[in-house]
């Protein structure tokens, strides 16, 4: 699945631990997270009050998954194999005949149903009495006296049936037998059933749209993890693969898509208001990549593609499907331009031919992952695959453009070669979010996609890895067993860290080694399961092929130490001695570390290296491998008053590097000097491991704010981010201080350049910078600028936003500056701004313009109308239910907004709590969001007090959110009594 899984599914699933004491930069990094691939060139646009307006909404402090996850205290007797949520493996499925029957239109009862039957065979493995297979939420049609048939393929014929049960626990059909099914032997099951076409986005589902003011149905499924079982009975684990036949019946005029082409369409002999149309047998695959989906989509394909396809054995039919209006305004075409590109990637990348006729690409209106590898038909939420040239930014280019290539890596990896149990989760989709940056980079070149993943994926994630409470990348397969544990393995450690320590393999090894590995991997494998030791037995073996690249262990040994203990190291180096050693990173230094390790919290580092004076030209014998706790290296010994060493060169490691304070004086001087000497996104390092290491009290925080004195003459995108990153928590402990005005002013002096950079760079605002980054750097300028008081970005956003309202049938804004023209236009600007972005925001027929406007609207300074604002966000006619914690935190995120919104919650917390307690509305994003800023000790006062007053009517879904607020406020205090006034004086003495 993609990424965006996470994006929707966090609030209930996941949940970064703020928690114990979460010191400066945890809030201001973890926080991020949750918006994974949602970032883009808007919202990480900033608003005047808050250079990150990305981490303005929600993010899931705390989850339900607490209570959601932790299977229930019964007592089952778990050795009946009924009551194991895993399969026994006496019976294996060879395929499926599966005929399906959506009815579009709900039945007397105001019910949407499907009617289904399904054969499966089998062959038995080893003799039983009993067939176990998978089944959920479906009323089976009796046959004869029982719910199935059974029949044998030849030999005895099959035992009877003594009787069938639904185990709702484990979610099984069961079939007691009054004899043995023999091993060996084949056999065939029969059923007939009915289940919901429920609105609920698992399995076989509906979602609903609007064309022409009429409402649409679409059929549609998501069977990741498993809930496959949802829509027909079937052995339900990734390693039971079989051949699918799909058949849909369906209303006539409608489109039938599976992952299959279809074989044969015809109208329902008995009933020509239907059509049934049979797709062609699957390859071997397993259950949670099924796709089937009625509806009245339009799609576009390539020109020629038809053509293609007869003439050449080898072509794929590639087409994107979407709702008809969204193809005829032309928002598959960018989707479409990319697809088929991407997929030849692969194809050569993996050196694998792909493996199905076609790939469909299909964007639903409602789905809750960011998008789904289902095997040749690939589901997307629309914003992951639609991209509308007038309204959309580049931000939402790139983020089409990297989830298309990452459910396209996973056609190979992951679909033709699956893992075997959903432990190893992390080898798939890790692997996938790396690759999707190599496949991105290849449909847009110049864009540098695959630096982007230092700061998407290893810095968001390292941000939840250096808590004392995260967990390691790989679980013990015995301890995934039910759905709620499949699904809390759906997190940003699977993924990024997943992706990071890839990548990191991938480039110790060279990625042409990598690429023999992976290859010799999938074809020994494909249409079969893995565990993730097969990959590493095949690079090793690839490895062992070669002279050039030596290993000091194997890829296994090395591995395991990454995999299996959770965290990562903080290598630090003495530039006077020579000694380098390491040590598990802990955020908060305080915190203590309960999990143990066999390794020790000791890993086998592998460090590029780079030396003042060889300047980029990377010496081969750079390279070091830091195998124990301490060693030496007399490499990284260096004399002389210019001469120093800087670690983890392209930031290909996955840790943080820390030095004596004489190398750092130097990277500082050398940056100062001349910045081009170290590469950029080495730049961003410096900056992001010395605020971490400033946080987890290694460095003195000075020494971290001198990181940031060369970015007067610093205009790439990397480094910016990552400064704007850390200090935004700055901005939070201080922008209601005396801290604020140097800080500003500070910000203002480094930003000036940049932003006359940009201003020349784009003829005064007119056309955009050429590329990606560059863009993204712009939005960051303008932000910046505007947020630290620079006039002419003042009058610059003024200008635009007046044009637009003078004309509002023309937005003049460019659509990768609005979030910060708006918002920035709002918060200089008084009622009249106000009020036209409210009529705008209720006229956006677009959810991603909507979405920007209703973000701005909290950027206003005036008390009265965040008041009155505030009050619109319980109102659902004005602000739908699902954005009304996001805009009240939106709220909060402005320092004039901060104290209405704890005043709001204050006195409305029972009525709040009474309205919204069941539904959509999070408290825990709501506390966390509106305590950020706590740091004082009238403020934690308030809160124990908020706390006692509230007892009787409880928390709900933000108790362990008002818990972790009063720890991270208590943090706070601590961090900003040691160091408001240095960082007073700093700032002071730098502006
Ligand atoms: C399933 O339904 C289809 C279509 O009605 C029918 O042709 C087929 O025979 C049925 N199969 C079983 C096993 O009932
Ligand atoms: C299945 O049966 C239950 C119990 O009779 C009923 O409540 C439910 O609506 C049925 N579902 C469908 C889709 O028919
Ligand atoms: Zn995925």
């Amino acid at each position: 699945m993609a990424k965006g899984f996470y994006i929707s599914k966090t609030l209930g699933i996941l949940g970064i631990v703020l928690g114990v004491a979460a010191v400066c930069t945890i809030v201001a990094l973890s926080v991020v997270y949750a918006q994974e691939k949602n970032k883009n060139a808007e919202n990480s646009a900033t608003a005047p009050t808050l250079p990150d307006a990305t981490t303005s909404t929600a993010t899931s402090a705390t989850s339900s998954s607490a209570t959601t996850s932790t299977t229930p205290a019964t007592t089952v007797d778990e050795s009946i194999p009924w009551n194991r949520y895993r399969l026994p493996k006496t019976l294996i499925p060879d395929s499926y005949q599966v005929t399906l029957r959506p009815y579009l239109k709900p039945n007397e009862q105001g019910l949407y149903i499907f009617q289904g039957n399904s054969t499966v065979r089998f062959t038995c493995n080893e003799a039983t009495n009993v067939i176990i297979i998978h089944s959920k939420k479906l009323n089976y049609t009796q046959k004869g006296n029982h719910l199935v048939e059974l029949r044998a393929l030849g030999g005895s014929p099959a035992p009877n049936i003594i009787k069938t049960e639904l185990v709702e626990r484990t979610e099984y059909l069961v079939v007691h037998l009054n004899g043995q099914l023999v091993a060996g032997h084949q056999y065939e099951m029969d059923s007939q059933f009915q289940g919901e076409l429920a609105d609920d986005l698992a399995g076989f589902y509906r979602s609903e749209y609007e064309e022409d003011g009429v409402r649409k149905v679409v059929a549609t499924t998501q069977m990741q993890a498993p809930d496959a079982r949802k829509s027909f009975p079937c052995f339900d684990e990734p390693a039971m693969k079989a051949v699918f036949n799909i058949t849909l019946i369906y209303p006539t005029g409608y489109t039938a898509l599976s992952n299959m082409n279809p074989k044969e369409t015809k109208p329902l002999p008995e009933d020509s208001e239907w059509t049934i149309t049979e797709f062609y047998p699957t390859p071997k695959m397993s259950t949670y990549l099924l796709a089937y989906i009625v509806s009245e989509f339009k799609s576009i394909q390539p020109e020629n593609s038809n053509n293609d396809a007869q003439n050449s054995s080898n072509a794929v039919q590639i087409r994107i499907w979407a709702r008809p209006s969204a193809i005829n305004a032309g928002h598959g075409d960018y989707a479409l331009n990319v697809t088929g590109r991407i997929l030849n990637f692969f194809a050569q990348h993996y050196d694998t031919p792909y493996p199905l006729p076609k790939s469909d690409q299909i964007a639903l209106p409602d789905f809750n992952a960011g998008a789904m590898e289902n095997w040749g038909l690939v589901t997307y939420r629309e914003n992951a695959l639609l991209f509308d040239p007038e309204d959309s930014s580049i931000g939402n280019k790139e983020r089409v453009v990297t989830v298309i290539a990452h459910e396209l890596a996973h056609q190979w990896f992951g679909n033709l070669v699956t893992v075997a149990w959903w432990n190893d989760l992390w080898l798939n989709e890790g692997f996938a979010s790396y690759v999707e940056y190599l496949g991105a980079d290849f449909a847009e070149p110049t864009w540098n996609l695959t630096d982007l993943i230092v700061q998407n994926e290893v810095y968001r994630v390292m941000a939840v890895d250096a808590l004392a409470s995260s967990h390691p990348l790989s679980s013990p397969e015995d301890e995934v067993n039910t759905p709620a544990q499949i699904s809390e393995l759906f997190d940003s450690i699977t993924y990024s860290k997943g992706a990071s320590v890839l990548r990191m393999l991938s480039s110790f090894l060279t990625e042409d080694l990598f690429k023999k590995g992976l290859a010799s991997y999938l074809h020994a494998f494909e249409y079969s399961n893995t565990v993730y030791l097969d990959l590493w037995e095949h690079l090793q073996k690839a490895v062992d092929n070669q002279r050039e690249i030596q290993l000091p262990a194997t890829v296994s040994t090395i591995m395991d130490r990454w995999i299996l203990q959770m965290g990562f190291p903080v290598v630090t180096v003495n530039t006077a001695t020579g000694d380098i050693s390491q040590e598990h990173f802990l955020l908060d230094p305080e915190s203590t570390v309960t999990r143990p390790s066999q390794f020790d919290y000791t890993w086998i580092v592998p460090i590029p290296f780079l030396k003042s004076g060889a300047q980029q030209q990377q010496q081969e014998e750079d390279y070091y491998w830091l195998e124990t706790k301490r060693s030496q290296n007399a490499d990284f010994k260096t004399s002389g008053a210019n001469e120093w060493v800087l670690l983890n060169l392209g930031v290909t490691g996955y840790y943080q590097v820390n030095y004596d304070v004489g190398n750092w004086r130097k990277i500082q001087n050398q940056l100062q000097s001349d910045l081009t000497a170290i590469p950029a996104i080495n730049r961003a390092q410096i900056i992001h491991d010395s605020f971490n290491l400033a946080s987890a009290q290694k460095i003195p925080i000075t020494l971290a704010l001198n990181n940031t004195l060369f970015l007067n003459k610093e205009t790439e995108y990397m480094p910016w981010e990552a400064a704007l990153t850390s200090l935004n928590y700055f901005k939070l402990m201080f922008d209601r201080s005396e801290v604020y005005g140097p800080m500003k002013k500070y910000l203002l002096k480094q930003v000036e350049p940049l932003f006359e950079h940009f201003r020349i760079k784009t003829s005064n605002w007119t056309i955009r910078p050429d590329t990606l980054m560059e863009q993204y750097n712009e939005v960051n300028a303008i932000s910046t600028a505007c947020s630290s008081g620079l006039q002419e970005c003042k009058d610059l956003v003024s200008k635009l936003y007046n044009e637009w309202m003078s004309n509002p049938a023309v937005n003049p804004i460019h659509p990768n500056l609005r979030s910060t023209v708006y918002c920035n236009a709002i918060a200089f600007g008084g009622e009249a701004e106000w009020d036209f972005a409210w009529g705008q925001f209720r006229n956006a027929t677009l959810v991603n313009e909507a979405d920007k406007l209703r973000t701005a609207l909290a950027c206003s300074r005036d008390v009265w109308i965040l008041n009155r604002y505030l009050s619109y966000t319980l109102n659902s006619e004005y602000i739908r239910r699902q954005d009304a914690t996001s805009t009240i935190i939106n709220i909060a995120n402005n320092a004039v907004g901060q104290s209405l919104v704890w005043d709001f919650v204050r006195s409305n917390w029972k009525k709040l709590f009474e309205d919204y307690g069941g539904g959509s509305f999070s408290f825990a994003n709501l506390i966390q969001g509106v305590t950020r800023r706590f740091s004082t000790e009238y403020e934690l006062q308030q809160l124990e007090q908020f706390k006692a007053d509230n007892q009787d009517t409880g928390f709900g879904s933000g108790t362990r959110a008002l818990e972790q607020a009063l720890e991270t406020t208590k943090a706070n205090i601590k961090w900003v009594k040691e160091n408001k006034d240095t960082v007073l004086q700093w700032f002071t003495a730098n502006s």
